[in-house]
Formats: C-alpha cells, sequence, structure tokens
C-alpha cells in the first residue's frame, strides 16, 4: 500500500502539463500539530484563474491549509502539486506563490511607490523593468494619485490596496489572501470587496482565500468550500453550497436557515412526505432510500411566505394536495430594515422560525403587526431535506 502510495506521488510529481481544471491540485494534503489534526487529508483541484475560497469557523484550519500552500507550515502528509510541479516542501521563497496578510505589513517608512517596488528590487530587477511593473500596478490599483504617500497617510482601504499591488507585481502564479479585509469597517469591506475581485480577475491570478464571513466568500469567491475540524464538509459554488447544502452545518454555516424535525413517511421517485411536530411536508423532488428515516428539512427565511389567511393551492404550485406545508404562529419579533423586513414567528408547538419578506411596495393594507397571529408557509420545491 505504502509503495502504490509512493508511485502514485511520484506520478504526480513527474508530470509536466497540468490540464487546465487542474492548476492547483492538492492531495491527501494533512497537518497534525503534536496530537491535534489541524488539517485531515483534504484534496482539492483548482482552476486556473478561479478564485476559491476556505470557508469556516475560527480553528478550523483554514490558515493552516493556506500557510501549506505558501511553504511557512510543513505538511505532515500529502502533496501540493502547482502547474504540474510538485512543491509540497519547496522553501517559501523558491514558490510562485505570494501571500497577502490581514496586517497588509507596508514599510511605514517607504512611499506607495516603494513598497510596490520593494520585492522586484530585492530580485535585482532592472530600473526601467520595475517602474514599468509599478506603475501598471498603481494604475491598475487606482493609486496613481498617493505614490509619494507614505502608509499612514493613507485610509484603511488604500493600504489594502498598496498591499494587494505589492503582492500582484511579482506576477506570483498563486495569489493566497488570509482574512483579506478583517481589518475593514464593514461598509468600507463591501466596497473594496468588489474592487478586489476585479483587480484579481483582470491579471488574471488564481486565487485562494480564507474567510470566516460567509458573506465575503459568497461575493468574492466562484467556489468555496466550508470547514470543519480540518476537512472540507462540502465544495461547490456559492449559490449550490446555499441552496443544496449536503449538511445541517453547512446549511446553518451558510446564512440562516429553519430546520424542522420529521420522519419520511412516504418516498417516491418524485416526491417524498415528511411527517414532524409543526406540519407534514410535502417535498415535490425525491431522496431515495429515505423510507423511514428521521431527516430535518431545511428552509431559507426568504422562502417562506406570510399571510393572515392560510395558503390557498395556488401559491405552492409544486404541493399536489391541501394540508401541507404550512404553519400558524403568533409574531413574537420583527425588524423592518428598509428593503426587507424580518419576523420570529412562534408556532403552536414553541418552535420559533425566521421569516425574511421584501417591501416591495410602500403601502400594504395587510400589513402584519407584532402579536398578530399568521400563516407561515412555503412551496415544495423550497425544501432541503438534510439526512446528516
Ligand atoms: N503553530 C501551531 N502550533 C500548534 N497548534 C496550532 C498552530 N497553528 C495552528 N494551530 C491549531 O490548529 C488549529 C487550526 O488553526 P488555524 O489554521 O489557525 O485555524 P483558522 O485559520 O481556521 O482559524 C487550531 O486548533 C489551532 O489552535
Ligand atoms: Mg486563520
Amino acid at each position: 500500500m505504502q509503495q502504490e502510495e509512493q508511485l502514485l506521488h511520484k506520478g504526480v510529481s513527474d508530470l509536466n502539463i497540468a490540464k487546465p481544471d487542474q492548476f492547483l491540485q492538492i492531495d491527501r494534503l494533512s497537518k497534525n500539530f503534536d496530537d491535534m489534526v489541524a488539517v485531515d487529508a483534504v484534496s482539492l483541484s483548482i482552476k486556473k484563474g478561479e478564485i476559491f475560497a476556505l470557508l469556516g469557523a475560527s480553528g478550523c484550519g483554514k490558515s493552516t491549509l493556506l500557510r501549506m500552500l505558501a511553504g511557512f507550515e510543513t505538511p505532515s502528509s500529502g502533496t501540493i502539486v502547482l502547474e504540474g510541479q510538485e512543491i509540497t516542501y519547496m522553501p517559501p521563497y523558491l514558490r510562485p506563490i505570494n501571500m497577502m496578510f490581514q496586517s497588509y505589513a507596508l514599510f511605514p517608512h517607504l512611499t506607495v511607490w516603494e513598497n510596490v517596488a520593494f520585492g522586484l528590487k530585492r530580485d535585482g530587477m532592472s530600473a526601467s523593468e520595475i517602474d514599468q511593473r509599478v506603475e501598471a500596478m498603481l494604475v491598475l490599483t487606482q493609486l496613481k494619485p498617493f505614490v509619494k504617500r507614505k502608509p499612514h497617510q493613507l485610509s484603511g482601504g488604500q493600504q489594502q490596496r498598496v498591499a494587494l499591488a505589492r503582492s500582484l507585481a511579482k506576477r506570483p502564479k498563486l495569489l493566497l489572501l488570509d482574512e483579506p479585509l478583517g481589518a475593514l469597517d464593514k461598509k468600507l469591506r463591501e466596497e473594496t470587496q468588489i474592487e478586489l475581485v476585479n483587480i484579481i480577475k483582470q491579471v488574471g491570478v488564481t486565487c485562494v482565500m480564507v474567510t470566516h464571513d460567509q458573506e465575503e466568500a459568497m461575493t468574492m469567491a466562484d467556489r468555496i468550500t466550508v470547514m470543519q475540524k480540518g476537512r472540507f464538509l462540502q465544495v461547490g459554488e456559492p449559490h449550490a453550497v446555499y441552496e443544496t447544502p449536503a449538511s445541517r452545518y453547512v446549511a446553518d454555516f451558510i446564512g440562516n436557515v429553519n430546520l424542522f424535525k420529521g420522519n419520511v413517511i412516504v418516498d417516491e421517485a418524485d416526491h417524498v412526505i415528511i411527517e414532524g411536530p409543526e406540519c407534514k411536508h410535502y417535498v415535490s423532488h425525491g431522496i431515495t432510500g429515505t423510507q423511514g428515516m428521521q431527516v430535518h428539512v431545511a428552509l431559507r427565511p426568504e422562502k417562506i411566505g406570510l399571510q393572515r389567511t392560510p395558503p390557498t393551492p395556488e401559491q405552492r404550485e409544486s404541493v399536489a394536495e391541501d394540508g401541507y406545508n404550512f404553519a400558524r404562529g403568533v409574531i413574537k419579533n420583527m425588524a423592518y430594515l428598509g428593503s426587507y423586513t424580518t419576523y420570529h414567528v412562534k408556532l403552536e408547538t414553541g418552535m420559533t422560525i425566521k421569516i425574511m419578506q421584501t417591501n416591495a411596495a410602500r403601502h400594504e393594507e395587510t400589513r402584519l403587526e407584532l402579536g398578530d397571529e399568521a400563516y407561515a408557509w412555503w412551496d415544495g420545491s423550497d425544501v432541503v431535506v438534510l439526512t446528516q
């Protein structure tokens, strides 16, 4: 077995041409600190030009994985292959990789121009080439007006762009970002997320980023993974992970979710019926092999309707019969947030569900108030059934 693995690894390191969808290949990569497993045999292929986000709660192993890619941490086992070349144990300074930290680590006594040029000078690049590269980076990051300033004369967002310009100046094959916007406040963070993506996509550099902020990961990344205890729970495009989470942990980590308990009483190819204390759920797609199982029904707050009267059959196209997919409750809490309102509705069983309704019209005659009794209802196609 061990010999087989060695052969396999040798085979990987002998590859000279990487396929476009395997620009970066991580294979069963692990890192132990004493007897603690920080990263647990993760495998992943990343495409050229892709932005990939590692997402997860603090301590799940995001930074350790990123640091192994950068070469700052030695893997306990597994391999890293970049564009066909194995780099698992290559020292960081030889890797065509640049890592940008949350603290930016700009040189306080150097100007913007000098900060961006620093790494190029150290590499012994000619003065004219340095000029050209720095100029291009400053244009790209819209820092031209600030070339003569020092870091303390810049805003947080501008400092962040200097750090990015410096990271990209050496034209790395892989850019690593660890909580890149962690030091910025919420509004600036949101603006900068989009700016950053635009710059990364213009340069075409492949990027692996770490964040604990799910909105940031969803906004910036082409694909994300949710990590827990050093493992990938799910890998996919943001909308796929959001709309079809693979487990309760993922459903709850990515956005808000209501989880109803129930038992599968009908398991047909095209629909499933789940009976729980709150209501009977009609699911308009099959989940084979779940008959009799205890499951959770996951429903996003924005997919639930709320009104004074029970839902009509017309309101739920996919629910064939009446009596499914609604529950009566009392509005215990509501928050008007301008474009939408969130409600906490306490059902008769005692369970509280979260509902989000957009405020499309300015005046609504049927507006619900705190303490009102109302019906929460949903369509059979918006239900996600989770078996773990
Ligand atoms: N140098 C180290 N020595 C010992 N334990 C470490 C070291 N670095 C990280 N860890 C542990 O490994 C786990 C993963 O850490 P880290 O990768 O920093 O998580 P994250 O970035 O997701 O918050 C944590 O339990 C952390 O305490
Ligand atoms: Mg970290």
